[in-house]
């Protein structure tokens, strides 16, 4: 359930309407969603131009104009760090495509932006949903102009924003500050991002499992019975559930918050700490998740209060409605499968 809007706002009107609410607010969150807002766009054009691109030349070549093409997560990445920076209100970028931190030109500024560009980057290729995941963090030690990765080492709940632009049939833009979550549409005839829902609320439960079953064998008993489950019918709860999985956690969580159920990427034989990135994908997920009125754990922890000890670490996930994340965690704990 959501409040559709009844008059025409754009993400710029939205974000400044909000920061009034605020009368200490300095703006410069504010701006920082803007730049975010700003780079999302020319991705998008980038991203919906890139079936043309291909045919004039691929990746890492030169097109039939000899200008170089670049792959499009470092596009995105070189995009959303330039519009940062422009502002001068991020001090330090950690980004999926950067093993270190990157370090911007404002070291006074007070923000520190985590970024997955470009989630799902395997599937432009074939045209489905792409997206690109912020999670900004205040720093924590406010006047050293020295910043240093342990100031980004933050549990997710210090998130003062997060969000993120999904490049599907339409693109839109969801983020939350801590105060529900909002959605806005790019309208492409205008150039602007239109707010079409406002306080999301997702369901409580859902009939839609999602997980790369193709790793069946490797997960714990405590899951693979889970999955038999969500196979079993019974009309009370609504089972058979139906299996969805794009390959895109940022699509695959956008579907899980429209139309409630679950998304799991679990800790396997060949990936034993799970694939998906606590800093980048996980927290800013769970944030909106959460906002929404969801869940996201690890199997036995909140994601957001998971400590991280490094930018790029991995934690399996499973987020999505209240009730069926209760669900999975009750096969999990009984088999005593959770990750420690
Ligand atoms: P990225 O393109 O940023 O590297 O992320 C891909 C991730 C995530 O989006 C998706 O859920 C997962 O990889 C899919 O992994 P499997 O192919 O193992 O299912
Ligand atoms: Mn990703
Ligand atoms: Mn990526």
């Amino acid at each position: 359930m959501t409040n559709k809007p009844t008059k025409l706002v754009t993400l710029d009107e939205y974000i400044i309407q909000s920061q009034n609410r605020f009368p200490g607010a300095t703006g410069e969150l504010s701006q920082l969603l803007r730049d975010i807002g700003l780079a999302a766009k020319i991705i998008s054009r980038e991203v919906n131009k890139a079936g043309i691109t291909s045919l004039l030349g691929v990746d890492g070549s030169r097109n039939i104009h000899g200008e170089s093409v670049k792959k499009l997560d470092l596009f995105a990445d070189q995009q959303l760090i330039s519009a940062l920076d422009r502002s001068l209100i991020t001090c330090m970028v950690i980004s999926e495509e950067n093993d270190g931190i990157v370090r911007l030109n404002s070291q006074g500024g007070k923000y520190i932006v985590y970024l997955d560009p470009l989630d799902g980057s395997s599937n432009i290729d074939v045209n489905v949903s792409i997206g690109s995941i912020f999670s900004i963090y205040m720093r924590q030690s406010r006047f050293d102009p020295n910043i240093v990765e342990s100031d980004a080492l933050q549990p997710g709940i210090r998130q003062v924003a997060a969000g993120y632009v999904l490049y599907g049939s339409s693109t839109i833009m969801v983020y939350t500050t801590g105060m529900g979550v909002s959605a806005f549409t790019l309208d492409p005839s205008i150039g602007e991002f239109i707010l079409s829902d406002d306080d999301f609320e997702m369901p409580d439960h859902g009939t839609i499992y999602s997980i790369n079953e193709g790793s069946y064998n490797s997960w714990g008993n405590g899951l693979k019975k889970y999955i038999k489950y969500c196979q079993l019918e019974d009309q009370e709860s609504g089972r058979p559930y139906s299996a969805r999985y794009i390959g895109s956690m940022v699509a695959d969580v956008h579907r899980t918050l429209v139309k409630g159920g679950i998304f799991i990427y679990p800790s396997s034989k060949r990936y034993p700490e799970g694939k998906l990135r606590l800093m980048y994908e996980c927290n800013p997920l769970s944030f909106i998740i959460e906002q929404a009125g969801g869940v996201a754990t690890n199997g036995n922890k909140r994601i957001m209060e998971i400590q991280p000890d490094a930018i790029h670490e991995r934690t399996p996930i499973y987020i999505g409605s209240r009730k069926n994340v209760e669900e999975v965690i009750r096969f999990i704990t009984e088999e005593a499968e959770v990750p420690v």
